[in-house]
C-alpha cells in the first residue's frame, strides 16, 4: 500500500471510532470503560476533530464547560445520567456539596492536565477560510471562561506562590498509576480503609490496569477531599497528596502561551497569561530540575523532596517550551533517545526501561500512549528536531496501524492494551496525519 492509501485507511478509521463515541454534543473517551466526557480527553478530541468539523470542534468544548464551576475550576470528569458503568459515579463524588459546582450537571471535584486553551487556539488555527469566523466568535466566547481557569489554578492551587501548580489526587494529574504517584502515594497515611467497588476491571483484564492498592489510595483522596466539600484552601491545609507535577505544570506553560494568543487574535491585552506562563517557566526551571540527573522530575510538596523514578513526565518540558538548550540536549541525546531509557522499538514508554516500576503491560507504568507521545512530537518540532519528530510519528501512526486505536501499547512489540475504539488515540492520529500530508 502507498504511504497515502495507508494514512488515509488511518484517517478513515480515526473518523469511525470518533463517530462511534459520539454522543451528540460530546465524545466519549471509550465505548465502555469511559461512558461520561472527561475534560483532557476531550480536547484532544477537540483538536482531532478541529481538522474534520469546526461547528464539532466547537461544540465538544461547549460541552465540557457546562461543567464549569462558578469559581473557574475545569473538572476532570461532566457526567452522563445515562453512563453506566463507571466507579466513581455522580453519586461518590458528590459535587454540589461545594456552592461553586454547577447544578444542572454532575461532576468530579478535581481538574485535569489544563490542555483547554491549547485545543481552543487549535479549533482556531485549523478552522478553513470559511469558518474562521466562526472560530474567531468561538475564541471571544470562550476566553474569559479559559482565562477564569487559569486564575483558578494561580489562585488556588499555587501555595507557594511561585507559579508551580499543585495537583491534588492522581486523576487530577492525568497518569495515575504513574511511578511518580505509586511514590507520593506511598507516604499518604489511610486512616481507614474506603469500602468501594471498582468497575473498570469489569472492562479490561486486571493485569493492566491500577492495582486494589492504589484505587484504596484514589477513594480515600476523593473521600478526603468530599468531606471538605471541595473547599481548595480548607483542603489543602491538610492534603497528604501534593504534587507540581512537572507534566500538569508544562502543559499549563504551553497552554498560557495559546492563551495569550487567544487573547491577541480577539484584541484583548494578552500581559496577564504571558506573566502566568512566564512564573511557571521560572520555577519549573529552579525548582523542578535535578541537575545530577540531567531530568525534570515532579515535586512532592508534602515531603519537601523530587519524585526521583524516570518517567516519560520530563519530557513535557519541551511541550511547554520550558527548557533551555542545554538543558534541551540533555533530554534528547541522554535519555529520550537512550535505546536503555526511552526508545525501544516503539517508542515513548510511559516509564522508562530501566526503572524498577516499569510494566510495558499496564496503564502508566510503562506502555506507549498516544496523548504523550503527541505532545513529545510538538516539542521535538519546537526544538528544532525536526527528524527525531518525523521518526516518532511514523513509529506512533505504526502502532495505530498494527494494533487499532488502543489505549496503549507495548513500547517493545507494539501490542494494544486498555479499551479500543479509544477516541483521544483517534483524534490525534487524525492530528498527526493531518500533518504528515501536509509535510509532502
Ligand atoms: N483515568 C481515570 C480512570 O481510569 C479517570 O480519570 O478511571
Amino acid at each position: 500500500m502507498t504511504v497515502g492509501a495507508e494514512m488515509e485507511q488511518l484517517l478513515e478509521g480515526a473518523k469511525r471510532v470518533l463517530h462511534g463515541n459520539d454522543l451528540g454534543g460530546w465524545t466519549k473517551p471509550a465505548p465502555n470503560l469511559y461512558p461520561h466526557q472527561w475534560n483532557w480527553d476531550s480536547c484532544f478530541i477537540a483538536i482531532g476533530l478541529s481538522h474534520l468539523d469546526t461547528a464539532r470542534a466547537v461544540t465538544e468544548i461547549h460541552s465540557l464547560l457546562r461543567g464549569q464551576w462558578a469559581n473557574g475550576m475545569v473538572p476532570q470528569i461532566v457526567f452522563n445520567p445515562a453512563g453506566q458503568g463507571y466507579f466513581p459515579g455522580p453519586d461518590v463524588w458528590q459535587s454540589t456539596r461545594s456552592p461553586d459546582a454547577p447544578h444542572d450537571v454532575m461532576t468530579s471535584g478535581i481538574s485535569q492536565p489544563p490542555v483547554l486553551a491549547i485545543a481552543c487556539r487549535a479549533i482556531f488555527e485549523n478552522a478553513p477560510p470559511e469558518h474562521r469566523d466562526e472560530a474567531q466568535r468561538f475564541l471571544e466566547w470562550v476566553y474569559p471562561r479559559v482565562m477564569a481557569y487559569h486564575r483558578w489554578l494561580y489562585r488556588e492551587r499555587n501555595p507557594d506562590g511561585n507559579g508551580l501548580v499543585v495537583v491534588l489526587h492522581p486523576w487530577e494529574g492525568g497518569l495515575d498509576n504513574s511511578p511518580v504517584y505509586l511514590d507520593a502515594g506511598s507516604r499518604v497515611h489511610l486512616t481507614y480503609k474506603p469500602v468501594y467497588h471498582r468497575e473498570d476491571t469489569a472492562h479490561v483484564s486486571a493485569q493492566y490496569r491500577p492495582t486494589n492498592k492504589d484505587y484504596d489510595l484514589y477513594v480515600y483522596l476523593l473521600e478526603q477531599m468530599r468531606a471538605d466539600d471541595w473547599d481548595q484552601s480548607r483542603y489543602l491545609a491538610h492534603a497528604p497528596l501534593q504534587v507540581q507535577d512537572i507534566l500538569f505544570n508544562a502543559i499549563l506553560c504551553r497552554a498560557d502561551s495559546d492563551l495569550a494568543a487567544i487573547a491577541e487574535i480577539i484584541g484583548e491585552n494578552p500581559s496577564e497569561a504571558q506573566r502566568m506562563g512566564e512564573e511557571t517557566r521560572a520555577a519549573i526551571n529552579s525548582q523542578l530540575w535535578d541537575a545530577d540527573r540531567g531530568m525534570y522530575l515532579s515535586r512532592d510538596r508534602v515531603a519537601d523532596r523530587l519524585l526521583t523514578d524516570a518517567t516519560i513526565e520530563g519530557f513535557m518540558a519541551l511541550y511547554g517550551n520550558v527548557a533551555p538548550e542545554d538543558r534541551v540536549r540533555i533530554l534528547v541525546d541522554v535519555h529520550l533517545t537512550n535505546p536503555r531509557q526511552f526508545w525501544p522499538a516503539f517508542p515513548v514508554p510511559t516509564t522508562a526501561l530501566d526503572s524498577p516500576s516499569f510494566n510495558p503491560q499496564n496503564y502508566w507504568l510503562g506502555p506507549v500512549w498516544v496523548n504523550t507521545n503527541w505532545m513529545i512530537i510538538r516539542g521535538l518540532v519546537d526544538t528544532g528536531r525536526t527528524d527525531r519528530a518525523a521518526q516518532l510519528t511514523a513509529d506512533t501512526l505504526e502502532l495505530v496501524r498494527r494494533s487499532g486505536y488502543r489505549e496503549y501499547y507495548n513500547p517493545y512489540d507494539g501490542a494494544g492494551y486498555g479499551t479500543d475504539n479509544f477516541s483521544w488515540t483517534a483524534a490525534l492520529t487524525v492530528d498527526l496525519v493531518t500533518a504528515v500530508n501536509a509535510s509532502g
